[in-house]
């Protein structure tokens, strides 16, 4: 099968987060079952210095006011195209925004590159034509729609709902959407265009990366507006997985850490001096970390009301994170009034959270929701136990500990539920008993750092749909 990708960022080329690894990752789980999957992202600002053996394959004199190329390359061994245009990606701030405000021409910037996806699939390009087309996120949701009468099929992805390309009325000849388009089965979502809307009105297939997630986006709490458009497609929405890169997260080999393993777990101890070292911290009982996105849903204005009596039961904690201003100074502020026991850093560091992992006992992730979620499954592979809200991918992947599953020698970790500061705080003294009893403690981590979150099946899963999809 040949698979065109379709995303706004894609790990090792531009990444905001959990989505660029996953699309970043998934043509190298499922070239070894015989699907052939290129990744078109948008050429930002350096992206095309990054490409090996670039090689322009398609131009235009004007694609939303400007001149635009695609152009086709290698970013380690995942076959890419990027798109090209300067007058909608040649930007000095982020993908989607600059100092946390959403440029203004998103709508055009990412029609653009919707219109071009689709266009490759629909004559293919240098020799090349898709037999599917699998989109992500609402900056390609147009493009199932632009190819609803194609006969191609197409897969939607989910990796956040909260986030749905939501456009004023006035956009739709931007979007490239007519008239007819705007009405409540099409592209209309509360007076305005959704264009994740539009994917998940027009996909063939609708998946989420979890299971958990797919059941909880059919409900009000947690579909945010698009529960009713994702239950009327419950028969084609499925819940799969993401996996990790098991090679660039691998305690045995990664660079950044003195190695260890589940049968050699004394790495940890040195790695945890060290992190402790590079903080400024002196942490007699566990030592927490977060390696976040600091937004609203990810519960960091949880931390500073729930942690005191971890603290003083002898916890530590090392954030590494950027978001939201209020959370940054939020956590600043908890640094400075618990000097030695918290540390903070304010920023984006892959290396650091290399070594985070490797020294932190305990990993948090207090999301209120958590469509899969990345970080809990690194701290698993490191042995640095995730204490996780039960919501979505976190639920999925972290078997909490509770009598029932200790006896049963099942546990992974922490799971707290409701999503508030009282039940945090419960969760993170309940980490301090289990951190205790160190034989306890060892057990876990040796069966956290065992379990298996490779690519392997949930590839299996996207090759079974791919084929289905274009069987039928
Ligand atoms: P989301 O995509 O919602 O942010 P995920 O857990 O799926 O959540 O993915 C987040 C990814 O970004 C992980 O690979 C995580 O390690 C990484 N990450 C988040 N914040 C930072 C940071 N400040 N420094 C380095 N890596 C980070
Ligand atoms: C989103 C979600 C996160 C998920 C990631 C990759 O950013 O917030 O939970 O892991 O996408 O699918």
């Amino acid at each position: 099968k040949r698979v065109l990708s379709v995303a706004s960022e894609a790990v090792p080329l531009v990444k905001t987060g959990g989505l660029a690894d996953v699309v970043g990752a998934l043509p190298g789980a499922l070239a070894p079952l015989g699907c052939e999957m290129r990744v078109m992202i948008p050429a930002y600002r350096g992206i095309l210095k990054k490409l090996k053996s670039p090689k322009p394959v398609w131009e235009s004199p004007d694609l939303h006011g400007g001149p635009a190329r695609l152009v086709r390359g290698k970013a380690g061994a995942m076959e890419v195209l990027v798109l090209e245009a300067d007058h909608l990606y040649d930007r000095d701030g982020g993908p989607y925004a600059q100092d946390g405000r959403d440029y203004p021409d998103n709508a055009a910037r990412f029609a653009a590159l919707s219109q071009v996806a689709a266009l490759v699939a629909r004559e293919g390009i240098a020799g090349w034509t898709p037999d599917l087309v699998h989109c992500h996120d609402w900056q390609t949701g147009l493009v199932p729609w632009y190819l609803r009468d194609s006969g191609i099929p197409t897969v939607m992805t989910i990796h956040n709902i909260a986030f749905q390309g939501r456009f004023g009325r006035e956009t739709l000849p931007v979007l490239g959407l007519a008239a007819e388009d705007f009405h409540r089965d099409g592209v209309e979502f509360w007076g305005d265009v959704s264009t994740l809307k539009a994917g998940l009105m027009a996909a063939d297939a609708i998946t989420t990366v979890s299971p958990r997630y797919a059941e909880e986006l059919m409900r009000r709490e947690f579909g945010m507006g698009l529960e009713g458009v994702i239950q009327a497609r419950a028969g084609e929405l499925h819940g799969i997985l993401n996996g990790i890169d098991t090679e660039a997260w691998n305690p045995g080999t990664d660079p950044e850490c003195s190695p260890f393993s589940a049968a050699r777990p004394g790495g940890k101890a040195k790695n945890r001096a060290a992190l402790e070292a590079e903080f400024g911290l002196e942490v007699p009982g566990p030592l927490a970390i977060v390696v976040s996105r600091l937004t609203d849903q990810k519960g960091i204005d949880l931390i500073a009301p729930a942690i005191e009596p971890f603290l003083a039961a002898g916890g530590g904690l090392a954030v590494l994170g950027s978001g939201d201003g209020w959370a940054e100074s939020a956590l600043s502020d908890l640094a400075a009034r618990h000097p030695g026991r918290v540390g903070v850093r304010i920023g984006y560091d892959e290396a650091l959270s290399h070594r985070m992992f490797a020294g932190g006992d305990a990993v948090l992730v207090p999301s209120r929701f958590e469509p899969c979620g990345l970080t809990q499954l690194y701290g698993l592979r490191y042995g640095c136990l995730p204490v996780v809200a039960a919501v979505g991918g976190l639920a999925d992947t972290v078997i909490g500990a509770s009598p029932a599953t200790l006896a049963a020698e099942a546990a992974t970790g922490v799971a707290f539920h409701p999503v508030d500061d009282l039940a945090l705080r419960q969760a993170l003294m309940r980490l301090v008993s289990l951190h205790a009893d160190r034989k306890l403690w060892g057990q876990m981590m040796r069966r956290a750092m065992k379990s298996d979150f490779s690519w392997a099946r949930s590839a299996q899963r996207y090759a079974a749909l791919y084929d289905a999809l274009c069987a039928s």
